[in-house]
């Protein structure tokens, strides 16, 4: 068996240097997508002395170079425009180690490669990156020491890797933080300490639980409006959520209950979504979504029995797919029907309305309709 793996190595090898060859001709596509990782052939295995393992494994495809850049710091694997001298294009480019950065780079786009690994020597000179994209890579570390190198970062995006944490010694600079589509289950204490600037937190699609998300993990984040934890495992909404926020992102967890004040603190909560979570009306307080900051709330594919109470100031609400079989208009109008409707601060600002997948049938209630007079479209 070792003398058949032996020899579809060699195989293999041999193709990825046919490919190299092929690279290297100065005329190269210049490819738009990730290409297919090289097959093994598969072919009868013939008794043949065997070989020794090559090192590296050999199902990545070999880098692609481009040719030589009119900037001798510019790395082969990667392309540095004339027209854009602070930005260092490395993506799509089958890199697996991150090559040295020009000391000029501000912008550094490495999505869609094989990386597996973030250490800091190749930032030794690149103190003035503030865009680093890793996304769609196969990163599992990054190493803490980088973020000392480059101190002024704004945006890090690297979702779409391996990592099983989210990583330290993050820069205060830093303004946003792609980590969704990962491996995510710890967050270290402190991880977010001192991001003041941070406006948006992306942690979706990731294995984060209650125990994860304590009163003070987000303490630090006071510019924060954007917080992404749609896709985790949680059960209970997440503890200390700075009051700043305008959007909170919540879907596909298994939320089943929301304590009563949750919303009361914040200032500008705008966006709430909690569709495909565990709600039902015993876990949904009675005036919990009386916000008067909402514009949009939704709350599709849970198991709600009745329309929750919302504030006048709503303008979009997505009800589809609970368990509702009836809607009282009286009851649910933020103002009085009676109340005087040439004075428009009373009319309800909700335009939007899914109750589809209920067990709702038409006709609209009339009530509903004298109540919510700029609903624009009602899906039932
Ligand atoms: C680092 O940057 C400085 C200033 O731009 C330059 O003089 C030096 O050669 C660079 N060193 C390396 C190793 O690139
Ligand atoms: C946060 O942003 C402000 C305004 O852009 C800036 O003056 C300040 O230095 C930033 N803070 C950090 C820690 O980078
Ligand atoms: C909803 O909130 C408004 C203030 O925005 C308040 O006047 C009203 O009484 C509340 N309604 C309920 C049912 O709590
Ligand atoms: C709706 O609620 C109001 C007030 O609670 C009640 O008087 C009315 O009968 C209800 N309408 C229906 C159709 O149940």
């Amino acid at each position: 068996m070792k003398a058949g793996a032996g020899l579809f190595s060699a195989l293999a090898l041999f193709l990825l240097i046919g490919a190299v060859a092929t690279q290297r001709k100065p005329k190269k596509p210049k490819p738009s997508r990730r290409p297919p990782i090289t097959r093994r052939p598969s072919v009868p295995q013939p008794a043949i002395p065997a070989q020794p393992e090559p090192q590296e494994p050999t199902d990545f495809p070999p880098p692609i170079l481009g040719p030589p850049s009119i900037y001798p710091d510019c790395p082969r694997e990667c392309t540095c425009s004339p027209s854009y001298p602070n930005s260092l294009n490395c993506e799509n480019r089958n890199i697996r180690v991150i090559p040295v950065i020009p000391s000029r780079t501000h912008y550094l786009y490495l999505q869609n490669n094989y990386i597996s690994e973030v250490t800091a020597e190749p930032f030794n000179n690149a103190t003035e990156v503030r865009w680093v994209n890793l996304a769609n890579n196969r990163i599992h570390r990054i190493d803490k020491q980088v973020f000392e190198k480059i101190p002024a970062l704004l945006y890090l995006y690297a979702q779409k890797n391996q990592l099983n944490e989210v990583p330290s010694g993050l820069p205060a600079s830093l303004e946003q933080l792609r980590l969704g589509r990962n491996r995510i289950s710890k967050i270290p204490a402190g991880a977010f300490n001192k991001l003041v600037n941070l406006t948006l937190l992306d942690l979706y699609n990731n294995q984060l639980s209650d125990s994860d998300i304590g009163k003070s993990t987000f303490k630090d984040l006071k510019s924060l409006m954007q917080l992404n934890l749609a896709r985790n495992t949680l059960k209970k909404m997440p503890a200390g959520v700075p009051s700043n926020l305008i959007q909170l992102f919540l879907d596909k967890n298994r939320i089943d209950d929301i304590p009563k004040d949750y919303f009361g603190g914040f200032t500008h909560l705008a966006f709430v979504r909690l569709n495909y979570n565990q709600l039902s009306d015993k876990g949904v307080p009675k005036a919990v979504f009386n916000v008067s900051t909402l514009l949009d709330l939704q709350l599709a594919h849970n198991q709600l029995a009745s329309v929750p109470l919302f504030n006048g100031h709503l303008e979009h609400l997505h009800l589809n797919h609970n368990s509702i079989e009836s809607i009282n208009g009286t009851q649910l109008c933020p103002y009085s029907l009676h109340a005087d409707l040439s004075d428009h601060s009373v009319v309800p600002r909700l335009r939007y309305l899914r109750l589809d997948g209920n067990h709702l049938s038409p006709p609209i209630p009339l009530d509903v309709i004298m109540c919510f007079r700029h609903l624009h479209s009602i899906v039932i």
